[in-house]
């Protein structure tokens, strides 16, 4: 089976002040803490086993919202990274849990969105070898590019490059067959001193076995890693829910869907939490 790693450490230095004494996933994107947002994305690849690597300061905090996982039919483990030392080394950290499966990485700052998303998300779970995603942006130098030859064919991905040579990002989320942890041993750290993610993704590539699934208009993929970018997700994520009426990755909505918790369940849920978040989950049970 399929196991997540949802990577949610880091120092969050651009957000300073706001992270010098809580983790930057913890902080709020309108309703809920960051963390659910890819949390709810593993949970929609079907992705009931997940590991989430942080700090030893803020485990504990995780550990408080989320615990073991049960209480959405799922399991959730916990894992220190010591040092920030680039998101390769979450295969490092996460290998004891991955034991030998295939796994899907996550960051704890991004922020999926959309209608054809699920469908997108089941396809790169059935993947041989790697999936991952290209999404069109604006600043395609803040992120890891994906290249492109004349006939469409993947030529390489580099790593915040001056020069992209796309306006095709990859988002921060990887699915991997179980190679990835001994890939992830080999890579040496880059110029800027770390594990890059993109040569673990460069060798499935150098295999022949990576497929690159583009992310259509009608997704959102937003990172919050700086305070304009967390503004942003707050306001879109406000400005949907307000006009729908529906959660925008609301867990306990995800695992009820799912069937990985019943409707007694989900009103046990409701009544703990209360307030408005409480009344929207009992809602879930009257529309149906
Ligand atoms: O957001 C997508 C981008 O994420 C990708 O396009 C890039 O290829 C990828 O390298 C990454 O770029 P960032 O510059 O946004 O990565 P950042 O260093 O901000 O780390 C992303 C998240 O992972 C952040 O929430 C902190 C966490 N993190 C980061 C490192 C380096 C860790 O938990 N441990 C780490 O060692």
């Amino acid at each position: 089976m399929r196991k997540g790693l949802l990577l949610a450490g880091g120092t969050g230095s651009r957000l300073f002040p706001m992270t010098q004494v809580v983790s930057k996933q913890l902080l709020p994107v309108y309703d809920k803490p960051m963390i659910y947002y890819p949390l709810v994305t593993l949970m929609l690849a079907g992705i009931r086993d997940v590991q989430l690597i942080s700090t030893s300061r803020d485990i504990p905090l995780f550990e408080a919202l989320l615990g073991d996982g049960k209480q959405w039919g799922m399991q959730i483990s916990y894992a220190v990274q010591y040092q920030p030392l680039g998101l390769a080394d979450a295969l490092r950290v996460g290998a004891p849990f991955i034991k030998g499966e295939p796994c899907a990485l996550v960051l704890g700052d991004n922020l999926f969105y959309g209608q054809s998303l699920e469908e997108q998300l089941t396809e790169a779970s059935q993947c041989r070898g790697a999936c991952v995603f290209a999404y069109h942006v604006a600043n395609p130098s803040a992120y890891g590019v994906i290249g492109f030859g004349p006939n469409g064919q993947i030529e390489g991905i580099e790593e915040k490059p001056a020069e992209p040579k796309s306006k095709y990002a990859m988002p921060g989320l990887y699915f991997f067959d179980h190679r990835a942890v001994e890939f992830a041993a080999e890579v040496s750290p880059s110029a800027r001193g770390e594990l890059e993610i993109v040569d673990v993704v460069n060798r499935y590539l150098a295999l022949g076995e990576l497929e690159v699934c583009k992310l259509g208009r009608g997704v959102a993929w937003l990172d919050t890693g700086t305070p304009d970018a967390l503004a942003e997700a707050t306001q879109y994520v406000a400005a949907l829910e307000k006009r729908q009426g529906q959660k925008v990755n609301c867990p306990e909505e995800a695992a009820w869907q799912q069937g990985w918790i019943g409707d007694e369940e989900l009103k046990q849920l409701a009544s703990q939490i209360g307030g408005s978040y409480g009344a929207y989950l009992l809602g879930l049970l009257e529309r149906t």
